[in-house]
């Protein structure tokens, strides 16, 4: 049995949760499940980050203590990470009094790394991150991702030798020591590494106070991206106890936006820290609303309880893990959304598993062993490669030929002209496809593959009460 380590990027803690912040649960549940299925244990970390200016401001603006600000949202996101039935193992919160101990700690082990200087230049409290003269130019001033423009920063502050570490983050991305995923986003995080300058890990307190203090400066405390990353180790109990049970992770879920620090700051620490790379580093696209980005200004932001609310949760994880691809950005609209569900989960699934279900009940079929279940070559194929958008088409492409045999198969002619024997083995051998694909689905959709399993595999079968997906 393989120990294997999945983490999620923490989201900022400045307002509710979003239909994006579904995507790094949603996939790194997916390669959860997957792996487990494959008989590995399966620790799944998830948390909220709470430091930054970005909270802090808006804690302020709200009028509230930052503290329970920050409480408040945080609650907000360990409610939507059940309601989206994630499988994790440990939740953390950047403010957590052990997680601010140990980041002070990794801080004192990178200083040979660290050195303070003058910083001028740009910044964007959006992105929470230093921007280059370059940058800036090709932007016109103007952040892209929040429309606001850059704010000149002159103060002095620490940084951390970029330089030192370059040569091996190079050398690991080109190796695969440290997969980053997909191809194409690799291309663009090594030039992006190439032209990386030092970077500046803490802020004066003149600027910013709610952050983790530098040790021995009272003067600074760590930009929050320091403090950020160190969650996927200080969950474990970095420094205080060894973590060569689960790290290195086995894969690392970030959203296009952060790839960035996941690819040069982070593995720059781990480095400076004498502890491996993860092994992949998976970079997914964005949620679009009709082809925009979400943003509050423009008024599209979806609310993802509402979609959780109008079909339940396996019709929310169905579309989020088959129609927005596990790379590119793609598109949510309502109607793409119930398309899906009338069309695939209803029509597809559901009309399946009701007429089987209806087919074996009036004919008397059970199944006589539990069966076996296997993953399918060309899935397993996928799954490893975490093209999990495309294992998803590929088992649903099953479901579809199942469909298709029944039509073609006609068992209730069988039934008709006295041909029981060969009736029950063809609906056998419907129900054994039925389970096998269900079996595949698993990590996609477990709420209703878990029903799916009771109707057949638990003795006499019946079709379900209520319909699995009805139409409203
Ligand atoms: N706090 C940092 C992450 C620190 S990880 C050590 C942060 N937070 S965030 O709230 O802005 O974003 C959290 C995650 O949600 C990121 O992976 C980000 O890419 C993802 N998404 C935010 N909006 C998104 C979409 N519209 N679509 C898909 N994912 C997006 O960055």
């Amino acid at each position: 049995m393989n120990k294997v380590y999945v983490t999620t990027a923490i989201p900022y803690v400045n307002g509710a949760p979003h239909i994006g912040h579904a995507m790094d649960y949603c996939l790194a549940d997916v390669y959860a499940r997957y792996r487990r299925l494959c008989g590995d244990e399966v620790k799944f970390q998830a948390g909220v980050d709470e430091h930054g200016n970005k909270i802090f401001q808006k804690s302020k603006e709200l009028g509230l203590p930052v503290a329970d600000y920050v409480k408040e949202n945080a609650e907000k996101f360990m409610d939507f990470v059940e309601k989206l039935g994630v499988s994790y193992t440990d939740f953390i919160r950047t403010t957590d009094v052990d997680h601010e101990r140990r980041c002070q700690e990794i801080w004192r082990r990178l200083s040979d790394h660290i050195y303070k200087a003058k910083y001028e230049g740009w910044y964007c409290s959006g992105c929470e991150r230093f921007i280059t003269q370059k940058e800036y130019d090709e932007n016109n001033g103007v952040c892209p991702d929040h429309q606001k423009p850059y704010e000149k920063l002159v103060e002095e502050n620490y940084y951390l030798r970029i330089a030192d570490f370059k040569d091996q983050i190079r050398g690991a991305i080109e190796s695969g020591e440290m997969s980053v995923l997909p191809e194409f986003r690799k291309k663009e995080v090594l030039k992006l590494l190439e032209e990386s300058p030092d970077v500046s890990v803490s802020r004066s307190v003149e600027q910013l106070t709610w952050g983790v203090p530098v040790p021995d400066d009272d003067s600074q405390v760590m930009y929050v991206w320091i403090d950020a990353l160190s969650n996927y180790i200080t969950i474990l109990g970095y420094p205080d106890s060894d973590i060569s049970e689960w790290w290195p992770a086995a894969a690392q879920f970030v959203g296009k936006d952060i790839l960035r620090f996941h690819a040069i700051i982070w593995p720059a620490m781990l480095i400076g820290l004498g502890l491996p790379l993860p092994k992949v580093l998976l970079s997914h696209g964005f949620v679009l609303a009709d082809g925009q980005k979400m943003s509050k200004s423009i008024g599209n932001v979806v609310d993802p309880i509402e979609v959780l609310d109008r079909h339940g949760l396996d019709a929310f994880r169905y579309y989020f893990l088959r129609h927005v691809d596990t790379f590119a950005d793609s598109d949510f609209t309502w109607e793409k959304f119930e398309d899906a569900y009338n069309n695939e989960l209803a029509n597809d699934l559901g009309n399946l598993v009701q007429r089987l279900a209806t087919l074996a009940m009036k004919n008397d079929v059970k199944l006589v062993e539990e069966p076996k279940f296997e993953m399918d070559a060309g899935y397993v194929e996928l799954m490893d490669k975490f093209e999990f958008s495309k294992a998803f088409d590929y088992a649903w492409d099953k479901v579809q030929n199942l469909n298709k045999r029944i039509d073609e198969e006609k068992p209730w002619a069988l039934a008709k002209n006295g041909e029981t024997a060969k009736l029950q083995n063809c609906l056998r051998d419907l129900i054994c496809g039925l389970l096998n694909v269900n079996y595949m689905l698993s990590p996609f959709i477990p709420g209703t593959t878990e029903k799916i399993f009771e109707i057949f595999a638990g003795g006499d079968i019946k079709p379900p009460r209520t319909p699995l997906f009805p139409k409203h």
